[in-house]
C-alpha cells in the first residue's frame, strides 16, 4: 500500500535508505562484516571471468557491478543486454560464471539467455527482489534484494538494492582472494543510508531544478564519466519512461564525437561530479556544453564541489556513489513527470515485468 503517499513512485524512492540498512543486516555475520552463502563464494572463485545479463535498469546496475568486481575482487567482467545476448552470443572465456540481475525475476529476454547458458552447461547466479521467481527457480543460485515489493513502472529502490548487493559480492569475493583494501563495506554502507536519508529531506530542491529545467524541454541531457557516466544512463532512462521527454546519457568525453550538435540555446544539460579523477574533465565539459548556451546544472559530492554547483551530495566512498547521485535524478524524473501531467506509476506503453521478448 502506498499509505500516505501520492505515488508508489514517491514512496519507494524514500523506502531506499531503509533498505540498504535491510541488505545491510541481511548480509552481515555476527563480527559485523558483510557476507554471503560460502558455496556461492566458491562459484565465484572458480570462474575466470564474469557475464553479468539483464535489462533496462538492472542492466545499469549491471555496468557498476562491472567495476565492483573489477576494482574490488579483480575478476574481469562483461556487462551485456540480455535481448542481445540470446542471438548474439559473445566469445566466451573458459570458465565463465553467469550473473542474471532482474527486480521481478521475470523478465523474458534474461530468461531465454539463462536458457541458452544453461543449454551450453554453464553455472548461474540470479540477483532478484522476488524468490520463487522463473529466474531465482532456473539459476543455480539466488542472492536476494530485500528491498520489498517495488509497484511503480519506474525501477528506483530495486536499482539501489542491485547495486548494493553486488558491492557486497565483490567484496566478500575481494576478501576470500586476501586482497587488500582499505574498506569496510557494512560501514560504508550504513553511511550511504544515512546520506540517502539527508538528499531525501531535500526533495523541494529537486522539484524546484525540475520545474525550472524541465517543465517545458524537449529534450535533456545528463553527462558524467565514470561510475556517473552509469549513472547518467540510469538518471535519462527514468526520465523518458515517465515524463516523455527524450533523454539521453552521455559520457561527457563523447559529447565532442557528436553530441554536442544537438545542444541549442536553453537544452538542459544536468552534469554528474562525484569522481575525483575527472572532477576537472567533467566540469570542462560542462564548460563546452555552456559555451553553445545550453542551460546546465552541476550535482556534486562533498569534497569535490565548486561554486555555482546546484546541489552537494554528502561524502560517501568512491566506490558508492552510484547509490546516492542516483536519488537526485530519481525525483528530478518523478516531478517533471508530475508537473507535466503524466501518469508517473504507470507510464504509457510499458508494463512492470515484460514477460515477452
Ligand atoms: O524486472 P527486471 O529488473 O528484469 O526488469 C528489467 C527492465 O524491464 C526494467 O528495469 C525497466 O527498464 C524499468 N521500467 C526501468 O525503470
Amino acid at each position: 500500500e502506498k499509505g500516505t503517499y501520492p505515488h508508489y513512485m514517491l514512496k519507494e524512492i524514500e523506502e531506499q535508505p531503509f533498505v540498504i540498512r535491510k541488505i545491510i543486516q541481511q548480509y552481515q555475520d555476527e563480527d559485523g562484516n558483510v557476507t554471503i552463502d560460502p558455496s556461492i563464494v566458491s562459484e565465484f572463485n572458480q570462474a575466470d571471468r564474469l557475464y553479468i545479463v539483464a535489462a533496462g535498469t538492472s542492466y545499469h546496475a549491471g555496468l557498476v557491478g562491472k567495476q565492483y568486481f573489477e576494482k574490488l575482487a579483480q575478476i574481469p567482467t562483461e556487462v551485456h543486454l540480455a535481448s542481445e545476448f540470446v542471438y548474439n552470443i559473445p566469445l566466451l572465456s573458459k570458465k565463465p560464471l553467469f550473473i542474471f540481475i532482474s527486480q521481478s525475476g521475470e523478465t523474458a529476454d534474461s530468461r531465454a539467455a539463462l536458457v541458452e547458458v544453461k543449454k551450453l552447461g554453464y553455472k548461474s547466479v540470479t540477483i532478484t527482489n522476488v524468490p520463487d521467481s522463473t529466474l531465482s527457480r532456473e539459476a543455480d543460485y539466488t542472492l536476494l534484494l530485500h528491498a520489498g515489493p517495488e509497484i511503480a513502472v519506474a525501477s528506483t529502490k530495486a536499482y539501489t538494492a542491485q547495486i548494493a548487493v553486488l558491492a557486497i559480492v565483490a567484496d566478500v569475493l575481494r576478501k576470500s582472494k586476501g586482497i587488500e583494501k582499505d574498506i569496510d563495506l557494512a560501514h560504508e554502507l550504513a553511511i550511504v543510508a544515512n546520506a540517502m536519508e539527508e538528499i531525501c529531506d531535500s526533495k523541494d530542491e529537486f522539484e524546484t531544478i525540475a520545474s525550472d529545467y524541465l517543465s517545458f524541454a524537449r529534450n535533456a541531457f545528463f553527462i558524467g564519466r565514470t561510475l556517473d557516466y552509469a549513472v547518467c544512463l540510469e538518471g535519462a532512462l527514468k526520465l523518458k519512461e515517465i515524463s516523455y521527454i527524450q533523454a539521453e546519457g552521455f559520457a561527457g568525453g563523447e559529447l565532442k564525437h557528436g553530441p554536442i550538435a544537438l545542444i541549442e540555446d536553453g537544452t538542459p544539460v544536468i552534469a554528474l561530479a562525484t569522481q575525483e579523477n575527472v572532477n576537472l574533465n567533467i566540469r570542462g565539459n560542462v564548460k563546452e556544453v555552456v559555451a553553445r548556451d545550453a542551460y546546465s546544472c552541476i550535482i556534486s559530492m562533498e569534497g569535490l564541489e565548486m561554486s555555482g554547483d546546484r546541489f552537494i551530495l554528502p561524502a560517501v566512498h568512491e566506490l558508492l556513489t552510484p547509490l546516492i547521485s542516483v536519488v537526485p535524478l530519481q525525483y528530478i524524473s518523478y516531478y517533471a513527470a508530475l508537473h507535466r501531467g503524466c501518469d508517473v506509476d504507470k507510464p504509457r506503453n510499458l508494463a512492470k515485468s515484460v514477460t515477452v521478448e
